[in-house]
């Protein structure tokens, strides 16, 4: 069947709600390249948002995957358990930042890691409050969706929204409300507005987790001072509330470590993982402190598919593969490579915001004028003509005016190559070269 075909077939049958950046349909995909319904090739800097982050098809996976499937599917952790469920707990225990010792809870989705990890952080502290942050995502089930920022698509319409959630704001630089000029004087603005925001309009005692993504993902790849986030780690101990880190996007080796929060040499009391944990089969995790964790007595969380055999190997092969092939320096350098070339071509257009990001996670936000009014358009166009030109690029942020490079962090230099002239000549098509901004 052809794109267009199942175009027709797909409005006819699909709930129009479950949108598609991309009018393709792919049928196969190896590697770090993607092929859609007409044949045409695409090379895939999208990932399916951040979840193949070691390309597609991966044997190892795919081999470990399969040797699962023939033994047994499902059976559910709550009636009888997989040994996988087991070692991967034991696996991420191990790779989580920090000396407390761990524990892990698994469920499938991110939204639903987020959801659980927002029910330990109250029953542990017996208090209601989550502070979550502007430009946050952190899913679409009822709580996460109410835990996000952006209005559309993702909370308006879906009121009334879930109890005790208070919004402070993030320390992104580049749009920062205050003028701070400096990633420190940011940090430490945004510090202390969330201070007098809690003590005086909330109440310290009330609180029981700050969620925050040291590096927002869909509010426009923004990674967070380090000045603010170890603030926030010792504000959360000081008033006996706990920091639920979100690395549903940012984790598993795409910025060049483990957790995004590795960089900032922290340790959160809560982590969240979905996403490239398990390479396209469903899995996610809450992963915490065993003094957290041990708290919540047997039965308190559950999930039919949660940890499921499938998920469980694939996430097990998934891990051992990056550790293998040294994938952490792999998508350090490629991101060098790609900050480079994108710093470079800022200079001749005024309409490139901002270049920022860790590892091979790295935005370029689009402005239209000296009061970086944010540039939809050219984002629209350059993702348009880019998969035209057979690269796979996605949108993001909280004005839609950034676009996001999410490439394989195994690719190949030729396929970097590839990417960035694809990325070059897309941007180049759909902005005016030079001239300074009015
Ligand atoms: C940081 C973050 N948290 C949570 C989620 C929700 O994950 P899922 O779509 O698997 O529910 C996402 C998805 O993009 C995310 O980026």
């Amino acid at each position: 069947m052809t794109n267009q075909t199942l175009a027709q077939k797909r409005a006819a049958a699909v709930a129009p709600a479950a949108y598609s950046v991309h009018p393709f349909y792919p049928e196969r995909a190896q590697g770090s390249y993607v092929w859609d319904a007409d044949g045409k090739r695409y090379l895939d800097w999208s990932v399916g948002i951040a979840v193949m982050n070691i390309g597609h098809s991966h044997p190892k996976v795919l081999s470990a995957v399969k040797e699962q499937i023939d033994k047994f599917q499902h059976l559910c952790f709550a009636v009888g358990m997989n040994e996988t469920y087991i070692q991967v707990a034991e696996k991420l225990n191990s790779i989580a930042p920090g000396k407390s010792p761990k524990k892990t809870f698994l469920v499938n989705s991110g939204a639903e890691a987020v959801e659980n990890a927002v029910k330990i952080a109250r029953v542990v502290t017996g208090r209601q409050g989550i502070v979550s942050f502007t430009h946050a995502f952190h899913g679409r089930t009822h709580m996460a969706l109410s835990l996000t920022a952006k209005a559309n698509p993702y909370k308006a319409g879906f009121a009334p929204r879930a109890a005790e959630i208070y919004r402070a704001q993030y320390p992104y630089m580049y749009r920062n409300p205050w003028g701070a000029k400096t990633e420190q004087e940011t940090a430490e603005k945004a510090l202390a507005a969330l201070k007098d925001q809690v003590k005086y309009t909330i109440g310290e005692s009330e609180i029981a987790a700050f969620i925050l993504e040291p590096m927002a993902g869909e509010g426009g790849f923004i990674p967070a001072p380090e000045a603010f986030l170890r603030g926030l780690r010792d504000y959360a101990t000081e008033i006996g509330a706990l920091w639920i880190d979100d690395e549903v996007q940012a984790g598993i080796g795409r910025t060049g470590q483990w957790w995004a929060v590795d960089h900032y040499g922290l340790e959160p009391d809560l982590i969240t993982s979905a996403k490239a944990l398990s390479s396209g089969f469903p899995l996610s995790a809450v992963i915490g402190k065993a003094e957290i964790m041990d708290k919540l007595e047997p039965g308190m969380l559950g999930s039919t598919f949660g940890g499921n055999p499938t998920g469980c190997a694939a996430a097990l092969a998934t891990l051992k593969v990056i550790e293998e092939e040294n994938l952490f320096e792999r998508a350090k350098d490629i991101g060098a490579v790609i900050k480079d070339r994108l710093g470079k071509l800022q200079k001749s257009y005024s309409q490139i915001g901002d270049v920022r990001g860790m590892g091979a996670m790295i935005g370029i936000e689009f402005i239209k004028d000296a009061n970086k009014t944010p540039h939809e358009d050219a984002v629209d166009a350059i993702v348009a003509h880019a998969r035209d030109n057979g690269l796979i690029l996605l949108p993001t942020g909280t004005y839609s005016n950034v676009i996001r490079l999410l490439p394989p962090i195994n690719m190949s230099t030729e396929e970097l190559e590839e990417g960035l002239e694809k990325l070059e000549s897309a941007i180049k098509f759909a902005l005016e070269p030079a001239m300074s901004l009015a």
